[in-house]
């Protein structure tokens, strides 16, 4: 059997917190280390450009978002991890989709139309402070995914509608120009519904954007404060407490096994302090991140190595990249006279 080719991006704005681990880093290296799969994991930096034009940003993030998926175990023999700007093809394709996507199409897209919404609301003009980058966000993303005919991409469920316009986008292309034989594979989203989507400190979806998240590599005191700071009712040790609303019960579920979920389900009904079971939680998520940490802790002071593996991925990738870009250049008519 053919392996799968499962390939997603990361956007390199922001600092890796608990909420992208469990929700994005941590199944996309249990899957790399799954033979049945092809994993390609990149770190999307074109598209940080749309969200962050601040360069030293970009930059920093990019770094840490490498030192962490290494740091954590991801196996770059056993999968391409590349960075997004490194494989010129991607963005030379893109224009080629820009010129068979149609406008309409994109006009429909969530992240666009919510931000034409928040215009209107404020009376605005429509337009404002939308690039073409943002505009068109989804034809580079259909470019990353096609360039390597995917056919499994892992999002959160605000991709989806990404990954079905990468689908019409690629059905487009194959139908003006390859009669014979399509060039470009339809990819399928994958949303896993296993993985917990983790509460932030304030009880909502952890996010950058809420200012609530918890950053995955902090100092054991760090982080120790950061969960300290996670929102609890007023109930008292010896009164008995409810799980299922507790953004601290959330967070343990994220990282216990079945038997310790029961265990701290039952410390609940039987009053638990919160002062104690935010102790536990430190425990047990330390327990399972604090060796990688010390990875990235010294993978930061090697950037070098760190770009080594980078351009170790972008070899790999553009042994695939470059013959395809050939291919879909001759397809619209751009090659060589003679
Ligand atoms: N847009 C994705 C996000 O914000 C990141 C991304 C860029 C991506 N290119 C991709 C994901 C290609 C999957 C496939 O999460």
């Amino acid at each position: 059997m053919s392996k799968q080719r499962v390939l997603t991006g990361i956007t390199t704005t922001g600092t890796p917190h608990l909420g992208n681990y469990v929700g994005a880093i941590r199944p996309a290296i249990a899957a790399s280390q799954d033979q049945a799969n092809d994993t390609f994991y990149f770190l999307a930096d074109y598209h940080a450009l749309i969200k962050c034009q601040d360069p030293a940003a970009v930059h920093q993030s990019t770094m840490e978002i490498a030192a962490t998926w290494l740091a954590l175990g991801l196996d770059t023999d056993n999968s391409v991890f590349y960075r997004q700007s490194d494989i010129r093809e991607i963005p030379e394709l893109s224009w080629i989709l820009n010129c068979v996507c149609a406008k309409g199409l994109m006009n429909r897209a969530h992240a666009y139309k919510a931000a034409v919404d928040a215009n209107l609301a404020e009376n605005e003009d429509a337009d404002k402070a939308i690039t073409m980058g943002l505009f068109s966000y989804p034809v580079l993303m259909a470019a990353d995914i096609l360039m390597f005919n995917a056919n499994k991409v892992p999002v959160g469920k605000d991709q989806i509608q990404h990954v079905e316009m990468a689908r019409d986008i690629a059905g487009r292309f194959n139908h003006i120009y390859c009669k014979k034989e399509p060039l470009l594979s339809l990819p399928d989203y994958q949303v896993d519904d296993q993985v917990s989507v983790l509460q932030g400190l304030d009880g909502r979806k952890m996010s950058k954007s809420y200012g609530n998240t918890i950053p995955l590599f902090l100092t054991e005191k760090q982080l120790q404060k950061h969960i300290n700071k996670i929102k609890t009712n007023l109930l008292e040790p010896g009164e008995p407490k409810d799980p299922d609303s507790s953004t601290v019960f959330q967070i343990w579920q994220a990282f216990a096994t079945p038997e310790q979920t029961a265990e701290m389900r039952q410390a609940f009904a039987e009053g638990i302090g919160w002062g104690d079971a935010k102790k536990q939680l430190f425990t047990l998520i330390n327990a399972e991140i604090g060796e990688a940490r010390e990875r990235y802790n010294d993978l930061l002071a090697r950037p070098a190595d760190i770009e080594a593996e980078l351009q170790k991925g972008a070899a790999k990738a553009r042994a695939i990249s470059q013959p395809l870009l050939e291919q879909v250049r001759e397809a619209v008519g751009i090659f060589k006279l003679a």
